[in-house]
């Protein structure tokens, strides 16, 4: 997995049976700066990008390749063990039923060079199909959490704040229900860099040492996307630097503004709760921005009635949770089953999600 944030790749080694899903290793391997930026203006029209995507696409199956031989590594086990890798790939485009209606979902990824570099059949391009069934493509992580962390008679609801944030709804009733709710650390991420040079806010020290800027805050949650009803789903094609850029005054502090991304970030994610899930009495949090602490207070703080936890403490880190879904969706693939759910991704129906590269 190598999500929206640019931080790098996540990889699991994970058995998967009926109901049993076991974790074996777990490696994380950071992109090179040079792949970070060409993803990123990537994401941007501009000069020659079909041969740009191309070698990006290569040099992240270069990557996956290495993940991939250091997992084996780590649990002693050869290629031959494996039935798949799943591979997300990294998305650079995400427009999902504009344009001639059908619309596209766009993650680059040579997935026959992964095959051949690590003799591993490949899963990858998960979410086109759903998208060519009229599905948002995303998010495609419900499923699998509602297997995971689903509990009879209890209303939970999963949160990944990865580069977007997107939550899972596991009501009592068993009606699942997922869609991304809004920014997460992809903005938070970007101004860290620009004025402190930092990667992230480790932590969230810093955006807790400013004041939440009202106004500020209010003229960001403004934005449509976090009025429109689920299915919905959104990515760095819509929060981007050129989106804050256009709603921040000139005048305001760094860090006071680096506060108010963060307060964007929990308030979307609470109001969506509110709105969708008000019984919701424990939160599991998943994806990086688990480990800020910053994050972790103030959603504490917002949703009162409800336990606020990292996954940890239902069984699996943070860090871990998204890689295993994929690993997860390619085991569904390899076992003829299908992996959307279509009521959070808005597909005419379930569909088996996935592109083969045989080892
Ligand atoms: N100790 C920490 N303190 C604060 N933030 C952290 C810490 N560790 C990780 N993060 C944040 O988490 C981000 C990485 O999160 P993650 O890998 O879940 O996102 P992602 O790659 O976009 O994944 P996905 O798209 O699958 O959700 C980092 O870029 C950083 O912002
Ligand atoms: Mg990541």
């Amino acid at each position: 997995m190598s999500g929206t944030s640019l931080d790098g790749v996540d990889g699991v080694l994970a058995d998967f049976g009926e109901g049993t899903a076991a974790v074996r290793a777990h490696v994380h391997l950071p992109l090179p700066t040079g792949l970070v930026a060409e993803f990123l203006a990537l994401n941007q029209p501009g000069d020659n990008e079909l041969h740009r995507a191309a070698l990006a696409g290569n040099a992240l199956a270069r990557l996956y390749a290495q993940v991939a031989g250091r997992l084996l590594a780590a649990a002693d086990i050869s290629a031959g063990a494996v039935s798949a890798i799943g591979a997300h790939g990294q998305t650079v485009r995400h427009r999902p039923g504009e344009f001639d209606g059908t619309g596209y979902t766009l993650q680059l990824l040579n997935g026959a060079m992964l095959a051949e570099m690590a003799g591993i059949s490949v899963v990858c391009d998960f979410r086109s199909r759903d998208v060519a069934a009229g599905g948002q493509g995303a998010p495609l992580v419900p499923a699998f959490h509602a297997e995971r962390f689903g509990q009879p008679g209890r209303d939970v609801a999963v949160l990944n704040l990865g580069g977007i944030a997107n939550l899972t709804l596991l009501p009592a009733d068993g009606k699942v229900l997922g869609f991304d709710c809004g920014p997460a650390n992809a903005l938070m991420d970007q101004w860290c860099q620009r004025h402190l040079g930092q990667p992230y806010d480790e932590g969230g020290q810093w955006a807790s040492r400013g004041r939440v800027d009202g106004s500020l805050l209010s003229a960001l949650l403004a934005e449509a996307f976090f009025r429109r009803e689920p299915p919905k789903s959104t990515g760095r094609d819509l929060f981007n630097s050129e989106w804050l850029a256009s709603r921040l005054p000139t005048d305001r502090s760094p860090v006071d503004v680096m506060a108010t991304l963060a307060a964007l970030t929990v308030h979307a994610a609470a109001d969506a709760l509110r709105r969708h899930a008000p019984a919701t009495s424990r939160l599991l949090v998943c994806g990086g921005g688990a480990y800020n602490d910053h994050l972790m207070r103030s959603l504490a703080e917002l949703c009162p009635h409800t336990e606020v936890t990292s996954t940890a403490s239902a069984g699996i880190p943070p860090d871990q949770v998204e890689a295993m879904a994929f690993a997860w969706l390619a085991w569904r693939f390899q076992t003829h089953r299908n992996g959307n759910l279509p009521a959070v991704t808005g597909a005419r129906g379930a569909r088996p999600l996935g592109a083969l590269y045989p080892a």
